[in-house]
């Protein structure tokens, strides 16, 4: 059976780790993380590709080399690297805005760019950004943050349109998921006081498990979804 290739950026631990343990079985994975240290465990059979998104000169190599040393077999890639500074944005150091810009919502432009060239030669591709449940609803002191993952949406739903204009024999799907409050590094700094109350505004009466997301992710990426583009999946136990 064919083994799809599929880059999942942000994947040394959190949400990314435990997509790429999902998919591991059935695709060979491409993972990204800022540095190569990142990486504490070793998913067999992988192949590591590292930048610190927030450095353009980084981001365009990343770019360059996906493409020289994967592109031709890239079938999706899972936008997932993500970085939050939270706080009030009249306190929002300048460096702080724009690693968020760039690490959560231009890479994901430009390795869009790049997969969907090779997605047009190859007329079949999937990506699926790694939003939030914040670019719908907002989140005091993330608006930097919360922009950039409403942009993933927006993102999503304009290239999906955009592939299917350019050519009825491409089999090339865009979507964004955005799960809630999940269980990972990103969220543990969240105050007791505060966690309190978000689990309060969650009908299912829990947080999210990685495991949660990434099982989503999986049947996302396969073709029992194939109807499913150009759309945004909430996964947050009915927070809202
Ligand atoms: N956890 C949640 O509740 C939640 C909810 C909604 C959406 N999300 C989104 O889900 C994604 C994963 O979140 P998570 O909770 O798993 O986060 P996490 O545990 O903090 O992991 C973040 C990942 O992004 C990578 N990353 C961070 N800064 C980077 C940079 N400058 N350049 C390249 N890569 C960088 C990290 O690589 P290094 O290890 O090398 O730093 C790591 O692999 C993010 O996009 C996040 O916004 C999370």
């Amino acid at each position: 059976m064919e083994r799809k290739k599929v880059l999942i950026t942000g994947a040394s631990k959190g949400l990314g780790l435990a997509i790429a343990k999902r998919l591991s079985a059935e695709y060979t994975l491409i993972l990204h993380a800022s540095k190569p240290e990142s990486f504490v465990e070793e998913i067999s059979g992988s192949h590591v590709l590292c930048a610190d998104f927030a450095d353009s000169d980084q981001l365009a190599n990343f770019c360059k080399q996906l493409k020289k040393e994967h592109g031709d077999e890239l079938y999706a890639v899972i936008n997932n690297a993500g970085v939050t500074f939270d706080k009030p944005l009249n306190f929002q150091p300048e460096r702080e805005i724009d690693a968020m810009l760039s690490v959560n919502l231009k890479a994901p432009i430009m390795i869009s760019k790049t997969a969907m060239k090779v997605f047009g030669l190859n007329k079949r591709g999937v990506i699926i950004n790694i939003s939030s449940v914040v670019g719908e609803t907002g989140h005091a002191f993330q608006s930097v943050y919360a922009a950039t993952k409403a942009g993933l949406v927006a993102l999503s739903k304009s290239l999906a349109q955009e592939a299917a204009a350019l050519s009825n024999e491409h089999e090339i799907r865009v979507l964004s998921v955005s799960p809630g409050f999940i269980e990972t590094d990103m969220t543990a700094v969240i105050p007791e006081t505060e966690k309190e109350k978000i689990l309060g505004m969650i009908p299912a009466k829990r947080f999210g498990k990685v495991d949660d997301v990434a099982e989503a992710i999986a049947y996302l990426l396969s073709d029992k979804a194939s109807y499913i583009n150009g759309t945004n999946i909430h996964i947050n136990g009915g927070l809202i």
